[in-house]
Formats: structure tokens, C-alpha cells, sequence
């Protein structure tokens, strides 16, 4: 045993990976700020391996998975220092190709919806796959949640980190071009967690990559995120229809329950009946960040739960923040800690372009172009 390990470790070496690799079922914590240390987690039905990675800097603990690039564990102290996983997610493998509402995992080629999965681009019509009724979904039927994508673990000054690899074939799912996606997860030292996202095309397409991590800063399994106060720095927000496509209206958010400019407790107003919170059965819905598209990352919203002491705050250089309260967990997913989620267990803050923008003149542009790189960064901060 000792001398297959220490071939394993060896062989690693010699392929000049920066990390660790061990059979299933060996326990091995990352040490803080040290190299990214890889699990075998399980296998495809067609024998493809997947890989847990497992990472720490800062206090900060995040085991990602190769497939999906799923986020399946982030733990972080509270205000006594207790740590806790605060990510919605699944013990094994098989949960998560068989039933996952994208728990953890990177939303690719489009985040959210695309109205009937249609959309025009330089005079040419294109049809995406359709998942959602009539629409498309998180990239169609088999987005980049579902599948494997190389991984490369790296150590950069204090920093730690994997950078994730994904290229997307012409057509798959629809979409014009191959796009070749790129998405680096760093951990400073500090703990905070900093997604960025690059992509490239040979043809003029859309894109709208994001993380669809589910929160609950009391802990995963630990019960409902309604006391949960959430700061959102927007007036506006994108009304939609009742397959929750957005109208193209910028409605304001002033006097309605998507009012979060000062810290609101999640439960407050999402009972409130408005036809929005109606249709979507909770909040589901984007807001227009105040800040518009900024060069680099700027604080848009901040996640509290005062039982714990936890905060989370998020900057971003993209326009739209969807917040989804998990009003479509049931109670019949049982999660990485073995207790059922029942809505509102936990809650989505996805950074990105609006949803359906490529119907909508008025929303910002998510066209890119061969020669142009896609680039965008989100970094969650950790407190309490
Ligand atoms: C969407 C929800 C959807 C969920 C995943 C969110 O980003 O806005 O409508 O149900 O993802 O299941």
C-alpha cells in the first residue's frame, strides 16, 4: 500500500503535476496555502474517471469536482471559529448526474433562460436545445455542469488554485462557434474565492458563463435561508413572464418586495403576493446592478446569517445578479450531510449578463466574436 502510494506519488511527479493523487476512500485534508491534493470521487457510466479536488487557504476549505467544475464543498468558521460546509450539494457521483438542479456546478454555454431556445445573430437563426417547457435552460440539456473538464491545479505566491478547461464543440447545443472556456477558482490567503471565467470562439456567438453554487452560511442541511439578511445593490430589476423569461422590461425595484438596498431579511417579503413572487414561487429573478459592467470587480450584495455570524460578499464586473431562493427543492434530493432540502434550504446569487439578452436590444450585449476574449470575474469574500 505504502509503496503504491509512493509510486502513485512519484508518477504525479514526473508528470510535473503541482499535486497529489490518491486512490478512493484515502482521506487527505489540503493543508492551507499548499498544493491542491486529488481524489478519485467516482465514474461516469462510460468509465470516465472524476476527480475531487480538494484545496484551502485563509480558513477557507473547497473540494471541487473535474465534473462540471462543481463546487461540492466550501467550508468556512463562523464567528467562534467553527468551520461548517456551507454549499447545497451530494455525497456521491451518481446524485449529481442523475438529479441535480446544477447544485455547485459552472452554468455554461448560457446562464438562465433563453426564450423558446431561439435567437438571431447576424441575420442567422439559431435553435438551441430546449430543457425548461419551451425554453433553454443553463445551456441546454447537457451544459457544462455535465461534463468532465481537465483540471490543473496551481500554487501562485499565497494564492492556491485549479484552473478548469472545457472546449465546446460548433453546434453543441446549438450554439454557433467552439468555444474554448477557461475558468480559474483561487483561494488568496485571506479565504477569498475568486472565479474567472475566459472563452474564445472562431464564429460570432453568445456567451454567459457563471457558478451556480447554492447557499446556506448556517450550514448545508441546516434548514431554511428565510432569516438570512441579503443587501443587493440595485434598483432595478428584469420582470418576467410566467416560463420566467424576462419582458425586456427595467422595472424598479423601489416599493415592491425586490427591494434589498439595505439588508432585508430573506423571509420578509417573499410571502408579499406580488404577481413576480407569484409565478416564480419565490424570488427567481435578475437585478440590474446599479454599477452597470465594470472593468474589474466591484461589491454588489452581501449575505449575512446572524446565527452563525457568516458573511459572504460578492464583487463582480458583470451587469446581473440572478437571485433564486431554491423555491424548486422539494425535499426529495437528500444533500451531502444526509438531510432532505425542502425549499429555501438554500439560495443562488449567480453574477452574470442578463437572461435572454440575446432577444433583447436593450440589454447588454452577450455576443463574442472570433479575436475577442470573453473575460469576466466574480470574488466571493468571506467574514463574519
Ligand atoms: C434559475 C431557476 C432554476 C435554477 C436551477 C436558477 O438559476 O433561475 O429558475 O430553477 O437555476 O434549477
Amino acid at each position: 500500500m505504502e509503496l503504491n502510494r509512493r509510486t502513485v506519488i512519484a508518477g504525479a511527479a514526473a508528470a510535473g503535476l503541482a499535486a497529489t493523487t490518491l486512490g478512493p476512500g484515502t482521506a487527505q485534508a489540503a493543508v492551507p496555502g499548499g498544493k491542491p491534493v486529488k481524489h478519485l470521487f467516482g465514474r461516469l457510466a462510460d468509465g470516465t474517471k472524476v476527480y475531487r479536488w480538494s484545496l484551502a487557504n485563509g480558513g477557507t476549505r473547497l473540494k471541487v469536482l473535474s465534473y462540471g467544475g462543481i463546487v461540492q464543498s466550501l467550508e468556512v468558521p463562523d464567528r467562534h471559529g467553527r468551520h461548517a460546509n456551507v454549499v447545497a450539494g451530494f455525497a456521491g457521483l451518481d446524485d449529481y448526474v442523475a438529479s441535480s438542479p446544477y447544485f455547485g456546478a459552472l452554468i455554461g454555454r448560457y446562464g438562465n433562460r433563453i426564450g423558446k431556445g431561439r435567437f438571431t445573430l447576424d441575420g442567422t437563426a439559431y435553435q438551441l436545445s430546449v430543457n425548461d417547457g419551451e425554453n433553454s435552460l443553463h445551456g441546454g440539456a447537457k451544459g457544462f455542469d455535465k461534463h468532465v473538464w481537465d483540471v490543473e491545479p496551481f500554487t501562485r505566491g499565497s494564492d492556491v488554485g485549479l484552473r478548469l478547461y472545457y472546449t465546446s464543440v460548433d453546434g453543441e447545443m446549438g450554439y454557433p462557434g467552439t468555444l474554448r472556456s477557461k475558468v480559474t477558482y483561487t483561494l488568496d490567503r485571506h479565504g477569498a474565492w475568486r472565479i474567472d471565467y475566459e472563452a474564445t470562439t472562431n464564429r460570432a456567438t453568445v456567451v454567459n458563463l457563471t457558478s451556480h453554487v447554492y447557499w446556506n452560511l448556517a450550514g448545508e442541511g441546516s434548514g431554511t435561508i428565510e432569516d438570512h439578511e441579503l443587501t443587493i445593490a440595485a434598483s432595478r430589476y428584469t420582470p418576467t413572464d410566467a416560463g420566467l423569461i424576462p419582458t425586456g422590461e427595467l422595472a424598479r425595484v423601489g416599493g415592491t418586495p425586490f427591494d434589498f438596498r439595505r439588508a432585508k431579511p430573506i423571509g420578509r417579503d417573499i410571502r408579499a403576493g406580488h404577481v413576480q413572487q407569484v409565478q416564480a414561487k419565490g424570488y427567481d429573478h435578475n437585478w440590474a446592478l446599479d454599477k452597470g459592467i465594470t472593468a474589474g470587480p466591484k461589491h454588489v450584495a452581501t449575505l449575512r446569517d446572524p446565527r452563525s455570524g457568516r458573511t459572504l460578499a460578492i464583487a463582480t464586473d458583470q451587469p446581473g445578479l440572478q437571485f433564486y431562493s431554491g423555491n424548486f427543492l422539494d425535499g426529495t434530493l437528500t444533500g451531502t450531510g444526509g438531510r432532505t432540502y425542502r425549499q429555501g434550504d438554500a439560495l443562488c446569487l449567480e453574477t452574470q449578463h442578463f437572461p435572454d439578452s440575446p432577444n433583447h436590444a436593450n440589454f447588454p450585449s452577450t455576443v463574442l466574436r472570433p479575436g475577442q476574449t470573453y473575460r469576466t470575474s466574480t470574488v466571493h469574500t468571506f467574514g463574519t
